[in-house]
């Protein structure tokens, strides 16, 4: 059957991102594996606001009445349904740009995404299996990695990924580094990476 890959794009930069070019070297790699279904959603594009205080009541109501066709779950359903994820996102502010949180807001959807066991410990509804996280950063991360570590964990925890890898470049903006050499080599570690 094929892989059922849904790309979150969150660049910003969408003229000269570097963070999409990693990317996109990563979606063919995958690709080039076999059957896959790619669908790209640009989270710039994507109709999807801060959850308000109503969104957050309405969407509770809704998943105690089941009544899951509602637009307030349309990411969640999406995503609920992929079988591999690729999130890309440039470095912002030790995490990652807004629109990326507010996504995260849309797939936390219990009924949807994932449900809590009598226990509560939260059991995840998705089919996905691998989570691939791609980023760019000016400077140097080090232990302040704190995008990829929420992603990871939301995905790993809450919705049951297995897999997670993470994809980047550092050190981009430091204007005596050399920004070509820099994205040669992640993207030859694109190349080499064992995907499965
Ligand atoms: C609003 C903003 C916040 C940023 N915050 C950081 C940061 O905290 N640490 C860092 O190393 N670089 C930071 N950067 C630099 C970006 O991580 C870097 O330019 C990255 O490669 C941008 O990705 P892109 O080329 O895909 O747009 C920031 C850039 C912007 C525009």
């Amino acid at each position: 059957m094929a892989d059922n890959i849904l790309y979150v794009d969150a660049c910003v930069n969408r003229s000269t991102s570097r963070t999409e070019r990693l990317a996109q070297a990563l979606l063919a790699r995958l690709k080039a594996q076999g059957d896959a279904n790619v669908t790209t959603l640009i989270l710039e594009d994507a109709p999807i606001a801060p959850l308000s205080g109503d969104d957050v009541n309405r969407r509770f109501e809704l998943a105690h009445a089941g009544a899951f066709d509602d637009d307030l779950f349309s990411m969640a359903k999406q995503m609920s349904q992929a079988d591999t994820m690729v999130i890309a996102a440039p470095y912002w502010d030790l995490s990652f740009p807004s629109k990326l949180k507010v996504y995260l807001e849309h797939l936390c959807a219990q009924g949807v995404t994932f449900r809590y066991s009598e226990q509560g410990v939260p059991t995840s509804l998705c089919r996905g299996k691998r989570l691939y996280y791609v980023t760019t950063s000016g400077g140097y991360v080090g232990d302040l990695d704190f995008g990829y570590q929420q992603v990871k964990a939301l995905f790993t925890l809450f919705f049951g990924f297995e897999r997670a890898e993470c994809f980047r470049a550092e050190g981009l903006d430091i204007i005596t580094n050399d920004e070509e050499a820099i994205m040669a080599e992640a993207l030859a570690g694109i190349e080499s990476a064992q995907l499965d």
